[in-house]
């Protein structure tokens, strides 16, 4: 990899294009060399002007531009990354059949550094078969294709189309950079990962839950996606913003999660269980607020268990050669305690933390090892939640086969 990764955004005419130019001064301000190639359409949101002036290089859009520099291949040949974004219906439809009309299609077809689309439009043209057909032909071909997010679309409707977060496309690229021009190697997989930690609630008002932050969990849904994977992040009480490219579905209890995840792994090659999932819960629910009472003391608070979905997914393989990775949070001896429970959840990977006060809750960084039902044992040094993820999606794949 060069020092400043070479970076082609190419944006094309859609509403979101002004959103373009967040995901530019991120790449900019981070140390990428970008150059922005917009179709004409995209020229009618923003102007050539903003995107020169953001990124110091100059923008053209047509094949006649500078023809003596040759452009319409240089700018593909050269580049580590290609993202669009975003990717309108059209200029999805163009890649996927290799058109070549203006500066972005041609330098998508020189290009033999990963690409990266980022789709907007309206519900109903992504949910098109002629859509998804293209957006499968460019994921079989290699292509990072992210999902588009749900919420508000260009009118007062609402629904999936939307741009992901240009902070988060910008951690999808990010990712599928630091691998270079290896292949999408969970292309065509669909992904199940947990995050989070539930809560059981006692009475509208208070809830037994824990400290997870879901970083772990979401760490591993971005770099599943930027892996070309179909991600289901099933989250719990997280707050964190939904990765680019993911599905998420929200869970709050052990039994909501249960739900939500023994539905998604039906279809799905791996499941993993990130989330920390209450054991307990409290036997009975008020319905009204319980109240102290003069000069009694509290009852007591009776648990009853939930139900152990790492356990139940692993005995029940909804697919044949599914893997299944658990985590467990141990506070003495770590790796004897991981060996047990990886035996008796029955599960194909176990990542292993120590927790403390300060350790893994909430912070950046994770230190583990990572065990298999095949002996194996795994060591992954104090780093970046994202390293551990693809570490774990690493011997995922070694095992998918
Ligand atoms: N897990 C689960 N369902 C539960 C509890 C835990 O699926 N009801 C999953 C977690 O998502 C995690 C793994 O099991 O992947 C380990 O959880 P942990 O709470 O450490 O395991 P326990 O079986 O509760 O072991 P211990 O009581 O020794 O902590």
């Amino acid at each position: 990899m060069v020092d400043k990764p070479r970076v082609v955004l190419g944006v094309s005419g859609g509403i979101a294009a002004y959103k373009a130019c967040e995901l530019l001064r991120r790449f900019t301000e981070s140390g990428h060399d970008v150059r922005v190639v917009p179709t004409a359409s995209a020229l009618r949101f923003v102007g050539a002007a903003t995107f020169s002036a953001l990124s110091g290089n100059p923008v053209a859009t047509d094949v006649w531009d500078s023809v003596h520099e040759v452009p319409h291949v240089r700018i593909g040949q050269h580049a580590d990354l290609v993202v669009v974004a975003p990717a309108t219906v059209d200029m999805l439809a163009k890649a996927a059949h290799g058109l070549a009309d203006d500066l972005l299609t041609n330098t998508l077809l020189t290009a033999r550094c990963p690409v990266v689309f980022a789709p907007a439009m309206h519900t109903e043209m992504w949910e098109h078969p002629a859509t998804q057909e293209n957006v499968a032909t460019l994921r079989r071909r290699g292509a990072v294709v992210v999902e588009p997010a749900v919420g508000r679309l260009t009118g007062v409707d609402t629904g999936k189309g939307r741009l992901p977060d240009p902070g988060e496309i910008f951690e999808v690229c990010r990712r599928v950079l630091a691998r270079g021009v290896q292949e999408p190697d969970l292309r065509g997989r669909h992904v199940v990962v947990s995050a989070g930690g539930t809560r059981e609630p006692l009475d509208p008002v208070r809830f037994l839950g824990n400290r997870s932050s879901g970083k772990q969990g979401y760490a591993l849904a971005r770099t599943a996606a930027a892996r070309g994977a179909r991600v289901t992040l099933i989250e719990a009480n997280t707050h964190l913003p939904d990765p680019a490219g993911v599905d998420v579905v929200r869970a709050g209890t052990a039994v909501q999660l249960r739900e939500a995840v023994l539905k998604a792994a039906a279809d799905a090659d791996a499941v993993v269980m990130a989330a920390a999932v209450a054991d307990f819960r409290p036997a009975a629910y008020a319905t009204g607020k319980i109240k102290k009472k003069d000069g009694k003391e509290p009852e007591p608070i009776v648990l009853v268990r939930n139900p152990d979905i790492l356990a139940e997914v692993s005995a029940e393989r909804a697919r044949a050669g599914q893997v299944i990775v658990g985590f467990a949070a141990e506070t003495d001896d770590v790796l004897a305690n991981g060996r047990a429970k990886l035996a008796r959840k029955g599960c194909d990977l176990l990542v292993v933390n120590e927790v403390g006060e300060r350790k893994t809750f909430g912070s950046e960084e994770n230190e583990a090892v990572v065990l298999g039902a095949d002996g194996s044992e795994n060591p992954v040094p104090h780093g970046p939640k994202e390293a551990l993820a693809d570490i774990v999606w690493d011997l995922v794949v070694d095992r998918l086969g």
